[in-house]
This record gives C-alpha cells, structure tokens and sequence, in this order.
C-alpha cells in the first residue's frame, strides 16, 4: 500500500520528461523578440515584423544582407545518422516597395554557421557567398523566395528553390504558376514540411504544394542547426519582412532532454528508496508477528498445499537424504544460495543436488511451496528438473538432477578475488550462444508453453544451471509465481522480488513481476553473457544509470555493439551474430515495457526466423506511466498478457 502511495506521488514528477519538443510560434514580432533572435547588423524587428533587409531607417537600402536565425539551435540527427528530427513551420513573408527588376529576395534557411557571410548581399541572398558558393563550407540548405532574375540559371524573378550550399537551385518552381506574386506587397503565407526524408512546401491559404524533394539533410547538415532567414538587397532593392513564424519539431534527444532526465531520475530514485525500504520494514514487522501463529500449523498447511497442487517429484524422507548428504557434510557443498545451502548427494546410485532451505529465512515456507508447486509440475529440458521434497522437522529439503558444471555466473564472471578456475573457465561464443537460446526456451515455455504462466521472477546468472555439455537449465523457482487468467482481477501480491541489478526500472512502481520485467532480467542476462560483466553495481537498488544496460547501450549508439563483447572470447566470435543477440538483450531491456519483445519473439529472432527488433540509437530515457507503441507496433504474442492488472497467484 505504501508503494501504491508513492507511484501515485512519483507520476507527476517523472511525467516532465515527455513535454519535449521543440517548439516556438511568433504571431507577430515585438522589439522584446530580438532576444530570442540572433540578428545580424542590417536585421532588425519593427512594424511587427522582421526586416530581414532593412527598412529605409535613413540609411541606404542598397547591397545589404541580413540573416534572422532562431537563437537555440535544433538538434536535426543523431548518432550516425539514423536518428532524423522532423518538423513543421509556417511563416508569412511580405515583400513589398521592389524596385524594378526586384532585389533580391528571402530565404528560409537551416544552417549549421548562424554568422551573415560577408559579401553575401545581391544575388548570394545572404546564404552563402563567392567564396562558400558550392561549398560545404557554406553549411546551409535553404529554400529561397527569389524576386531576381539575377543570372541564366534563375527561372526568373518570382519563383521558389530548393538550395544546397549553393546560390544555384537544384529544384526551382515559378510561383507564377499558382498566381502568387511574391513581391506584390501580400501576404505570402509559407508552409514547410519536413518529415526526415521529404522537404515539401506549401504556399497560400489553401496550402498548395508546390515543391516536393526528397533531402536527407543529415548529409548537409550539422547535428545542431539554426533556422531562420536571409535576405539580400543589390543596387535594387525591396523590403524583406517575415510577419510572423511558427516552428514545432520533434526532440529527438541531446543535451536538454537528458538534463531533464538526470534531474528527475534521481529524485525517483530517493523516492524509490525510501519507499521501498519503508515497504521491507512494514513487511518484515507483519512477518514476525505471523511467524509465531504460523508455527503451530505449518506442518499440515505444507502437506496441504501440496498435495493439493497434486505434484509430480517424489517425496523424500529425511533420513534418506542426510544418508545421501553425508549428513549434510561440508564437504559435499556445492554452493549457497538466497534461500538455503546446496548439497551434492548420491541417491539409488545417481547424483543428486539436495537444496536445504535456511530456517532463518522468513520466506523459506513460502518459497519450498512455490519451487515444489511450480517446477515440479514442469518438465522442459531447460528446466532443472525437481526430483523430490521433503518437509520433517522443520527442515524444508528439495532435491534436483545434479548439474556437474555449478551455476553460470562462475563460468562468466572473472573475479579476481577467486583464484582462476579450471581453464575452461572461459566459455567460447558457440557455448554462450547455446546458454541464450536454452534460457531463452526455457523461459518461453514458461510464459507461452505451459498451461498456467509462470513468471520466474529472478532470472540471473547464478540461477542458471549447467549441465554435462553446457546445456543451460533453468533453476531456482523460489520466487517464481504461476498465473491464472481467471485471477486476473483479484488482489495483487504486491511484492517486490528479485535481484538488484536485473530488474526492470518499473518494478518498483508496479510493485509486481510481469512477463515483461522477467523479458527484462533475460535481456540482463544476455549481456552478461556475451559481455562476461556483472550487470551492476549491486549495493543499489535502483541502478538505472549504472548498469550493464547503459554500458552496452553506449557501444550501441556508437555504433560498436560488437566491441561490447567479452574480451576473453579473443574476437572469436561471428560479429553479426553477437550484434544479433546484443541488439536483442536491449530490446528486452526497454525502459518502456512495452516495447520489449516477447519471449517468443527473442526464440525466433534467435533462430533467425525474425529480424532482430528496432531498438533506438540512444537509450530512451524511463518514463513512467509508459505510453503503448500505437497498436500495430505490437508484438502480437504479448497482447492480452501485458501491463493488464492481472494477478500473480501467490503461494499463501
Ligand atoms: C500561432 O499562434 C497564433 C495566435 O495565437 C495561432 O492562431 C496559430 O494557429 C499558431 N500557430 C501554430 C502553428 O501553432
Ligand atoms: C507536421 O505536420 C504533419 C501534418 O499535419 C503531421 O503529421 C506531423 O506530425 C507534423 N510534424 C511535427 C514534427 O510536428
Ligand atoms: C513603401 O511603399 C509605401 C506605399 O505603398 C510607402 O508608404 C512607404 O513609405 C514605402 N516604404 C519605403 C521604405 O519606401
Ligand atoms: C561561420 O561563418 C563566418 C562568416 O562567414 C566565418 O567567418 C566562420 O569561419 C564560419 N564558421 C565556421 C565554423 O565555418
Ligand atoms: C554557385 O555554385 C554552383 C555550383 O553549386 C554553380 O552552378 C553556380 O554557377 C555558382 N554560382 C555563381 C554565381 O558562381
Ligand atoms: C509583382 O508585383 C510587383 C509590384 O506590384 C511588380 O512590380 C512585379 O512586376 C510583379 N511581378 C510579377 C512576376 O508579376
Ligand atoms: C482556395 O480554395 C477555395 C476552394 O477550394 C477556392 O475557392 C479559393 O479560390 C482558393 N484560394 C486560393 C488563394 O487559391
Ligand atoms: C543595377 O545594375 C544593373 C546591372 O548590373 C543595371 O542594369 C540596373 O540599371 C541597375 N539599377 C539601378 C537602380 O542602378
Ligand atoms: C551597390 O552595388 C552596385 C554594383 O556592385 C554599385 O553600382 C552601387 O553603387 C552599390 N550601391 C551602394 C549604395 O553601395
Ligand atoms: C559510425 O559508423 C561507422 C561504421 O558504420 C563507425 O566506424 C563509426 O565509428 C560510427 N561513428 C560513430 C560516431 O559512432
């Protein structure tokens, strides 16, 4: 209850990351604009409008050029350029007072250099000059209103181009045609549309598309660009005004964006912390109190439940499995894990791993029931499979197939505390391929494949068994919850498991497991296994920042995923195939839940049936609630089962 009061708290505060985009809108100027306008010396705002070229003001209006540039640049692309903003403006120009044969025209312009070239008056329309002419130097696209026939190649004296660091157009289209004459002293009312592939102009009341060219401007462009106008006078003249301006684009990201996410993250996160630890102490006080009263019937409520999940494995007696232990000899430990110790054991001649829950652990009832209950009815051959149970004396045992080679996250960690293993140590690619895809069905059987879904809840290295041939085999189901459609509108078990580091940045404001945190901790364990690093600083609980995620999202957006990969594999490795998983590890890693692909999608991607999913250059930043892909968009294997609130079945 206590997080569902902070999610409420935390919505408002985390929503101010969406409101970017990068917009502005001049009905009219006014004197006080000027400040958000870098204006060269000829340019100035009065009358309500920009003077691109100066109004008479005493001085000579002639050979003069101006430039008006919108002061905050926008960031146009990003990263390689696969990330292109797009944008819509209007203006309204009004050219009037031409002197004949006109002199000289506007220009809209994007532009990587906001300064006014010099000797850029007459026919250079103050956009490049004779210099820069045909130079990307000149770093400018513009789209030009030009009232000159200044040379042969102008079409004549009233007509739109299409400019590319050039004077010369490499599109021109005569608005003579649609019975607009820019200079006439009208209103001229301009709509430029740039989707990040087409540049198309609009011109009139009625918007009439007049120009159309599909432009990368990526190509031309800086990744930070200034907009705005030039205009230019020659020994004729006229008055180059732009009445009023309006600009929206898409924030495709950068500096702004991410200051707001490193201001408003954090904060979540103390929340967060607060919150959570508030939450665990609220816990821990109502588990005392209920130990007690448990005590006394914890014997039948154990045999109960069980019995009534009508189990598979057999049950053991204790007895039997101290014979098998050694009497649970240290010397037959094989590692120690959330909830107990395990054992190596030899039972009817076969080994065994026999797991001894802690007495100390509070959970350790409700665990054994959980680990019995779910995997023992499963039966997937990347599930560790449950042999028996037994519950005497308090002593809640489990036992499992033996898996000679231990857990994974030895196999994949260097710890330089630990004396070096075996030289096997180091798995090759062909190996950790093989761990993926058997985690990866594994898990798919247990969200897709079986008649209740699972969430296992706690997926990590150190749950992920070996076997013989490095087979991986899902193990560890004591937080693991089975599902049922039809409790999807009761209570939820409002419990925050799993292991810092592997869990998705949503599981402390939903407080629950989903398919889609259990696709997330996958998506963790995939890069530890191609990168062979832990997924994160583990003293936090809320790593967002400091994570395997963002280091592997670094090469990603540097376009070097594949130099993400361990270095002990000594580049041996097929580099499309680890960009391959790479790209699909953060996939499942999407701060938005939504745009994680399903389990079953991973299988197929996998196996090469499937493309791997887009994933954004850079690592959108989390915002909470997350807003669904328009519905096409949708992974068809997950809808019915997403962020609905639907139930874990708790084990209680
Ligand atoms: C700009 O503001 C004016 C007046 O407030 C409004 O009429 C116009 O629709 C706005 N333009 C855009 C593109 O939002
Ligand atoms: C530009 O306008 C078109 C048509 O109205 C719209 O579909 C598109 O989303 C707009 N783009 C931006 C960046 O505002
Ligand atoms: C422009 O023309 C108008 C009349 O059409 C006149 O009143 C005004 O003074 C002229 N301005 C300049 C700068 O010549
Ligand atoms: C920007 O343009 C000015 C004027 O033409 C020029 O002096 C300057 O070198 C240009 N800057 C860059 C970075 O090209
Ligand atoms: C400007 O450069 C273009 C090439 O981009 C060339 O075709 C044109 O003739 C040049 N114009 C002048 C006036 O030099
Ligand atoms: C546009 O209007 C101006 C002023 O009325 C006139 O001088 C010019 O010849 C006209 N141009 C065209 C192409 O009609
Ligand atoms: C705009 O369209 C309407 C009807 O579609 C037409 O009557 C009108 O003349 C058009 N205006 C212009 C300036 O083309
Ligand atoms: C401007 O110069 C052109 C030739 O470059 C000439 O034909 C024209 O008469 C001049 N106009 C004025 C107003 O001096
Ligand atoms: C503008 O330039 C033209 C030709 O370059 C020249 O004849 C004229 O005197 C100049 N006018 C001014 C005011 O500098
Ligand atoms: C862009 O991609 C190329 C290879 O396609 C790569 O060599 C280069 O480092 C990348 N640049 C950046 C800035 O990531």
């Amino acid at each position: 209850m206590g997080s569902t009061l902070l999610a409420y708290f935390l919505i408002p505060a985390v929503f101010l990351v969406q409101v970017t985009c990068f917009q502005f809108n001049f009905s009219t100027f006014q004197k006080e604009d000027e400040s958000q306008l870098t204006l060269s010396r000829n340019s100035y705002i009065v009358l309500g409008a920009i003077q691109v070229t100066p109004d008479v003001n005493g001085g000579s209006m002639q050979n003069l050029s101006g430039r008006a540039l919108y002061k905050k640049p926008f960031r146009l692309w990003k990263v390689n350029h696969t990330t292109i903003a797009s944008f819509n403006t209007s203006f309204v120009l009004n050219i009037r007072n031409q002197t004949s044969p006109g002199g000289e025209g506007v220009a809209f312009l994007i532009t990587g250099n906001s300064s006014l070239p010099d000797n850029s008056q007459g026919q250079w329309l103050g956009m490049v000059n004779a210099n820069t002419n045909g130079s990307s130097q000149a770093s400018v696209v513009a789209v030009e209103f030009d009232t000159r026939k200044s040379d042969d190649q102008d079409l004549d004296g009233n007509h739109i181009g299409l400019n590319i660091n050039s004077i010369h157009s490499t599109m021109q289209v005569s608005l003579s045609n649609y019975g607009v004459n820019i200079s006439g002293a009208k209103d001229l009312r301009v709509h430029l549309r740039y989707d990040g592939q087409k540049l198309s102009v609009f011109i009139g009341d009625n918007q009439t598309l007049v120009l159309s060219q599909s432009l990368d401007l990526s190509t031309y462009l800086p990744e930070k660009v200034f907009i705005g106008f030039s205009g230019s006078t020659s020994n004729e003249t006229e008055l180059n005004c732009v009445k009023s301006w309006a600009f929206s684009g898409t924030d495709i990201g950068g500096d702004r964006n991410l200051r707001w996410v490193w201001i408003i993250v954090p904060v979540a996160s103390v929340g967060i912390l607060v919150g959570v630890a508030m939450y665990l102490w609220l816990r821990r006080v109502y588990k005392e109190e209920d130990l007690e009263d448990q005590g006394a019937r914890l014997q039948g409520n154990i045999e109960d439940e069980i019995k009534r999940s009508n189990l598979g494995p057999r049950r053991f007696g204790l007895k039997e499995l101290k014979q098998a232990t050694g009497n649970f000899n240290p010397k037959n430990k094989l590692g120690k894990g959330g909830f107990g110790t395990v054992y190596k054991g030899t039972w009817r001649n076969n080994d065994v791993a026999v797991k001894r829950v802690s007495k100390k652990s509070h959970q350790g009832k409700q665990e054994f029931i959980a680990e019995v209950t779910t995997i023992g009815h499963l039966n997937h051959k990347n599930l560790v499979k449950l042999i028996g149970w037994c519950y005497e004396k308090r002593e809640f045992l489990l036992v499992y197939e033996y898996m000679p080679h231990g857990s994974l996250d030895k196999f994949i960690f260097c710890d330089d505390n630990k004396p070096t293993l075996q030289e096997e140590s180091t798995l090759n690619w062909e190996q950790r391929l093989l761990i993926i895809q058997g985690v990866a069905q594994a898990l798919d059987y247990l969200h897709n494949g079986c008649q209740k879904r699972v969430l296992h809840r706690d997926i990590k290295s150190s749950n992920i068994m070996l076997d013989s041939e490095f087979n991986a085999k899902l193990g560890d189901f004591g937080l693991a919850r089975t599902i049922q459609e039809k409790e999807k509108t009761h209570h939820s078990t409002n419990e925050i498991a799993g292991t810092p580091g592997y869990m998705a940045p949503e599981t402390f404001l939903i407080s629950r497991a989903t398919v889609e945190t259990d696709v997330y901790s996958f998506g963790v364990l995939v890069m530890e296994v191609v990168c062979g690093r832990k997924p994160g600083n583990q003293s936090e609980l809320n790593n967002y920042n400091n994570s395997i995620v963002n280091w592997v999202w670094d090469y990603y957006r540097k376009g070097s995923i594949s130099g993400a990969a361990d270095s002990r594999m000594d580049g041996d490795f097929d580099e499309k195939e680890v960009e391959c998983v790479l790209v699909i590890g953060l996939g499942c890693c999407h701060p938005n839940p939504h745009y994680r692909p399903s389990m079953r999608t991973v299988l197929q991607v996998l196996s090469g049936e499937a493309d791997p999913p887009q994933v954004p250059q850079e690592r959108p930043s989390f915002v909470w609630p997350a807003m669904p892909p328009s519905f096409n968009h949708m992974d068809d294997s997950l809808r019915g089962s997403q962020l609905t609130p639907f139930t874990d079945l708790s084990g209680r």
